[in-house]
């Protein structure tokens, strides 16, 4: 037989309520109402106010914002350098030739460290076109919209200069500019400067082959 525990005792004796009185509901569709348009009636809804936040919990927090300054470390900024001597994956540049177009004794290189193949031609060509054109021109003659509209001198690919300069020379004008030109470092990576590089010695041989054929 089982023991009657009290709260068994107290349930057979007085039958529990299930119902509320009806103060204590409508204190409670109140209550729900409020709950409801404060929070849920707002979900999915645009507004220009900052939501609210009943329990604002690791909303706001002491933390860092980027730019911002910092009375913990002692350079006063709350950004960090990476430590010394660190290489991202993939972010390894030892490779001079390549990257800098330069030859161990940094000077640049006369010849392009990357094989031309068609399919660096093919790269260059287009790369060229989207980079290139709208100051050089189609064919590199320094006759695109900038010289047009704006009279900016722009360099002829097939200037002497162009023609006698290193593949380094070229690679390291479209990585970091020269006089009125912009650098291209970050738009073009390395591999592509050298496409770049590799088309513009093509378009100088094909104008070199046009005039010897006249
Ligand atoms: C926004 C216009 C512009 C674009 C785009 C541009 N260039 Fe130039 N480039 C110039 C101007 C202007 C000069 C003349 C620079 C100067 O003032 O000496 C120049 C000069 C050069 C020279 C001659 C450098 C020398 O030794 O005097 C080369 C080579 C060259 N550009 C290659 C390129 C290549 C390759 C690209 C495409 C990746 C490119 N440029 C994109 C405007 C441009």
């Amino acid at each position: 037989m089982r023991r009657p525990t009290r709260f068994g005792a107290a349930a057979r004796s007085e039958p529990v309520r299930l119902g509320v009185s009806p103060g204590r509901s409508a204190i409670s569709v109140v209550a729900a109402l409020v709950l409801a348009a404060t929070t849920g009636g707002c979900r999915g809804m645009t507004s220009t106010r900052p939501p609210i936040h009943p329990n604002p919990s690791m909303f706001h927090q002491p933390k860092a914002r980027p730019q911002s300054e910092s009375d913990f470390f002692y350079d006063g900024a709350s950004m960090r350098q990476p430590v010394p001597g660190t290489v991202a994956r993939g972010e390894l540049r030892e490779d001079r030739a390549f990257f800098e177009g330069k030859d161990p004794k940094g000077d640049d290189l006369v010849h392009s460290p990357v094989a031309t193949t068609p399919e660096l031609l093919a790269r260059g060509a287009e790369r060229f076109q989207i980079y290139c054109r709208p100051c050089h021109d189609a064919r590199g003659d320094g006759k695109g919209v900038l010289a047009q509209r704006g009279g900016v001198p722009t360099t002829s690919l097939h200037d002497p200069k162009v023609l006698n300069a290193t593949d380094g020379h070229i690679f390291n004008v479209i990585t970091n500019g020269q006089g009125l030109m912009p650098s291209y470092r970050w738009p073009i990576p390395p591999e592509d400067r050298w496409a770049i590089v590799a088309q513009v010695r093509h378009m100088q041989e094909q104008r070199r082959a046009e005039g010897a054929g006249k």
